[in-house]
């Protein structure tokens, strides 16, 4: 079969950053946290499409508690790689949530301004409070001062890809999340 992206380089050629068993244990524990902090309580979980429905869907079974979803999604102008700090709201979420408690789920948190857009965005809905949970976090790429609540794993300063995270849209269902060689990059 033809593949649609001759271009790209096979997922099994990348070095593993972090395991599948690596990252299955560590959402389980930070499901256990949720669940401890909410205990008694219900939550609602924004996914970012569509990087975090992988981390979504494994972290919304390993909460105890009612956990329901809605999902947004954002546009950032620019190449594949690179936000370009401008960030646009293609799909809001569906269900009011004022009154709630939410949490924003997202795949990487890498410079802060989709998030911290999202947050500013999901205030106005007055929920009865807010946190931030990711998968991955890039700290040392930050350009707006914001820190997530729940993180999975704290990484270099290093492109990804592999569980849910894409280059180009490729790669979301890779299992492992793996290094992207610099060389196979547009620039
Ligand atoms: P931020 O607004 O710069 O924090 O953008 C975060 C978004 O950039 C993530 O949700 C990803 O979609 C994308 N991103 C940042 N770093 C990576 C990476 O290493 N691999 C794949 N996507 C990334
Ligand atoms: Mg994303």
């Amino acid at each position: 079969m033809p593949t649609s992206t001759p271009t790209l380089p096979s997922a099994n050629g990348m070095p593993v950053l972090i395991s599948k068993q690596q990252i299955a244990e560590r959402v389980a524990a930070l499901g256990a946290e949720i669940t401890r902090d909410y205990e008694g309580g219900s939550v609602v979980l924004i996914g970012v499409l569509k990087g975090a429905a992988i981390f979504l869907s494994d972290l919304a079974r390993s909460i105890k508690i009612d956990a329901t979803f809605d999902f947004v999604a954002v546009s950032s102008y620019g190449r594949a790689r690179v936000s370009s700090g401008a960030v646009k709201l293609i799909k809001d979420i569906d269900n009011p949530i004022e009154g709630k408690h939410v949490i924003l789920v997202e795949d990487i948190l890498d410079t802060g301004l989709t998030m911290s857009y999202l947050r500013g965005l999901m205030l106005q809905h007055k929920p009865a409070s807010l946190k931030i949970a990711t998968c991955l976090d890039k700290p040392a790429r930050r350009l707006v001062p914001i820190e997530a609540d729940y993180v999975a794993f704290k990484i270099p300063n290093h492109f990804v890809i592999g569980y849910g995270m894409d280059y180009a849209e490729v790669y979301r269902n890779v299992e492992d999340i793996r290094l992207f060689p610099e060389e196979a990059a547009a620039h």
